[in-house]
């Protein structure tokens, strides 16, 4: 049995003004897991993430590694989970690509030399050669998610933490984004809130559904992104991709790419009509 490394137990949160954002959370996650929290915008997503690292402390008790936080494992813990936040204005700050990946490190008292390795691993490993010396805000969104979570990469932490990773990017962008996801080695555990529910699909093989501040449900992906009606009561759909699986349309697909021959083939086979050339 895998390692129970974050328990969430009767956790309730109101924001100063009063709005609760989050009312009798249950759940754990296991080693190397691959969790997503979906629910539609305003559920609670980003306000449950930001209790797994300390940065918002609710009543009842977070426990990361069979410890419950506190002040006193807070720093400690903090470094265990890394966050790549939704809006990567908010974690990128120094005047260069490889300062900001490098600022963490440093922050731990790196020695340089340890640390212009460490920052030049991420750099290849992500593919961000040609920006290490380029200003963060001039990049695009896309890149600037990418050095994020480079940010976080660099400092290795057992547990990753996404907040709507692939909001407001491109579909190339996107899918780019989320290759890079893949690749993060299966042993560190995933945490990925969104309301993309195709993202939470390819991604994450045990769903969180979260709406109005309480856990609706949890359970195995293809039993909750299934569930039409349950997702569309909670201002959700059933991805596109897990629905084309299921009518058989992948399938289909296939039927028709076997039986149509290949299109240099056609044009060989296939006699020009005439009058067709000179219409
Ligand atoms: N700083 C804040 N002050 C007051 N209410 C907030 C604050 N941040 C979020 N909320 C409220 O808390 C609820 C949950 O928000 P949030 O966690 O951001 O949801 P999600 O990430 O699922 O969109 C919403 O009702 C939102 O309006
Ligand atoms: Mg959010």
């Amino acid at each position: 049995m895998k390692q129970k490394i974050i328990e969430v137990k009767d956790l309730n949160f109101s924001y100063p003004d009063n709005t609760k954002a989050l009312k009798n959370i249950n759940f754990s996650v296991f080693q190397g897991e691959n969790l997503a929290i979906i629910g539609p915008n305003g559920a609670g997503k980003s306000t449950l993430l930001l209790h797994l690292n300390g940065v918002l402390r609710g009543e009842g008790a977070v426990s990361i590694f069979g410890e419950k936080l506190s002040k006193d494992n807070i720093k400690n813990i903090r470094a265990r989970v890394g966050m790549v936040f939704q809006d990567p204005n908010d974690q990128l700050f120094m005047p260069t690509v490889f300062d900001d990946i490098a600022f963490g490190l440093l922050n731990l008292g790196m020695d340089r030399e340890n640390i212009v390795f460490k920052v030049n691993q991420v750099i290849s490993n992500l593919g961000l050669k040609t920006y290490k010396k380029k200003a963060p805000h001039h990049l695009s969104l896309g890149e600037k998610k990418k050095v994020s979570l480079a940010t976080v990469l660099v400092l290795e932490p057992e547990i990753l933490v996404f907040d709507e990773p692939t909001i407001s990017l491109d579909p190339g962008s996107k899918r780019i984004f989320m290759e890079l996801i893949k690749k993060i080695p299966k042993t560190k555990t995933k945490i990925i809130a969104t309301h993309d529910i195709d993202l939470a699909w390819k991604l994450c093989p045990r769903i969180l559904l979260l709406d109005k501040g309480r856990v609706i449900t949890e359970g195995n992906a293809r039993d909750v992104l299934m569930d039409k009606e349950l997702l569309e009561a909670h201002n959700l759909e059933v991805p596109p991709s897990l629905m084309m699986e299921h009518s058989g349309g992948k399938q289909d697909i296939r039927k028709i790419r076997k039986k149509r021959p290949p299109f240099s083939s056609r044009k060989i086979k296939q006699p020009l009509q005439k009058g067709w050339i000179n219409r």
